[in-house]
């Protein structure tokens, strides 16, 4: 059985976006992935909290595509955890509608590697950042993935975008038909 894989999209100028718009097209050609745009759906905020539920339960794999903002996601997605991942739904002790289910981040980011370096202006890795999600997964039980990162999106020419994008798809292939994502 294929694992069904949601991408829950969170970014605010769809228009000005290279890299997920990118990442997007690429997601799109992927059979069994189905994409959900949270800023087209809720441009008020205004999150259906069980028509999320209801999409989560229908999936096995959870990926948060975004741009890294403020080296954390863009506003909507964290609304999105806020008021979806309820407890007694995703976490506490009656709370495992999402035990086992699989959790990726799939994230752009301006800086270069070397500025997510120790090195670098930004200190830590960009996986440290994606913690706060990591601890997310963790209580409500499901499985953390290696994040997929794409960085440097500003020097970023064309075919390498491309090269990500497919990448991308690719990964999104492998975890759709991994025995368990
Ligand atoms: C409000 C805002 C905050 C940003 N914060 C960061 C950041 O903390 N770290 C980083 O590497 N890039 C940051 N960027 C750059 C974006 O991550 C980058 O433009 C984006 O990933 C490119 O993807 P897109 O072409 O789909 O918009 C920020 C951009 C904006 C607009």
């Amino acid at each position: 059985m294929p694992q069904r894989i949601l991408v829950l999209l969170a970014h605010p100028v769809r228009r000005r976006s290279r890299a997920n718009s990118a990442l997007t097209a690429a997601a799109r050609q992927v059979e069994g992935v189905r994409l959900h745009d949270l800023y087209e759906a809720y441009p008020d905020f205004l999150i259906d909290v069980e028509a999320e539920q209801a999409l989560l339960l229908e999936h096995d794999v959870i990926v948060f595509q975004h741009p890294v903002y403020w080296y954390s996601s863009p506003a909507i997605l964290k609304e999105w955890l806020d008021l979806v991942l309820e407890h007694g739904f995703a976490f506490g002790r009656e709370g495992t509608a999402l035990a086992g289910k699989a959790l990726l981040s799939a994230v752009t980011a301006g800086g270069a590697e070397a500025a997510y370096g120790p090195e670098g202006m930004n200190c830590h890795s960009l996986e440290e950042f994606l913690r706060p999600f990591e601890a997310t997964a963790r209580l409500c039980r499901m499985r953390w993935l290696p994040p997929f990162i794409l960085h440097g999106t500003y020097l970023l020419e064309q075919p390498a975008l491309e090269r990500h994008a497919a990448e991308y798809a690719a990964l999104l292939r492998n975890l759709r038909d991994a025995v368990e994502a």
